[in-house]
């Protein structure tokens, strides 16, 4: 009986706060902080991409903002997504992100913050397909010769 009641409850506060979507990483394709060569990196492979350079704003040594649009009224958080990985040397990493993960989701983008921690002192943030203001959005967080990489990632829609 008490199993039923919570149950019912849970369904109640559930349904009361799904008016307004929780931010889901499961919406999000991504894949790890994985080393690359001058052979396996993401422009190696796909040279006719066209990497558009995110807004940057370096904080301190080793700690980049990469950003793209602007919170806009009424929107809201779509995604949140954090990582981090260490190797015991240094590396050059890539990682991939996109947006959404499977099918359209109707969302419109209209911001994206990338927070980027590391042991080396730059990292480049570029969007190689969709963006702000479309439904979708792919993302290529690179560093070079890094001991260590973490990075939270928020994407904001309507
Ligand atoms: C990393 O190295 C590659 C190849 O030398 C270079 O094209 C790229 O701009 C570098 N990335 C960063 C963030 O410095």
């Amino acid at each position: 009986m008490l199993l039923v009641i919570c149950l019912v409850l849970g369904i109640i506060v559930s349904a009361n706060v799904s008016g307004q979507p929780h931010a889901r990483a499961s919406d999000l394709y991504y894949t790890d902080i994985t080393p690359v060569t001058d052979d396996t990196r993401y422009t190696a492979l796909n040279p006719d991409v066209k990497l558009q350079e995110m807004n940057k704003v370096k904080h301190s040594k080793g700690n980049v903002v990469f950003s793209s649009g602007e919170r806009t009224p009424g929107d809201r958080l779509i995604v949140n997504h954090y990582d981090d990985e260490s190797f015991a040397s240094a590396n050059d990493i890539e990682v991939m992100m996109s947006y959404p993960a499977g099918a359209s989701t109707g969302v419109t983008l209209t911001c994206i913050e990338v927070y980027v921690d590391m042991t080396a002192e730059d990292a480049g943030g570029y969007l190689t397909k969709g963006g702000i203001g479309q439904t979708n959005a792919e993302i290529l967080l690179t560093s070079n010769l890094t001991r260590s990489f973490v990075y939270e990632t928020f994407i904001y829609g309507y």
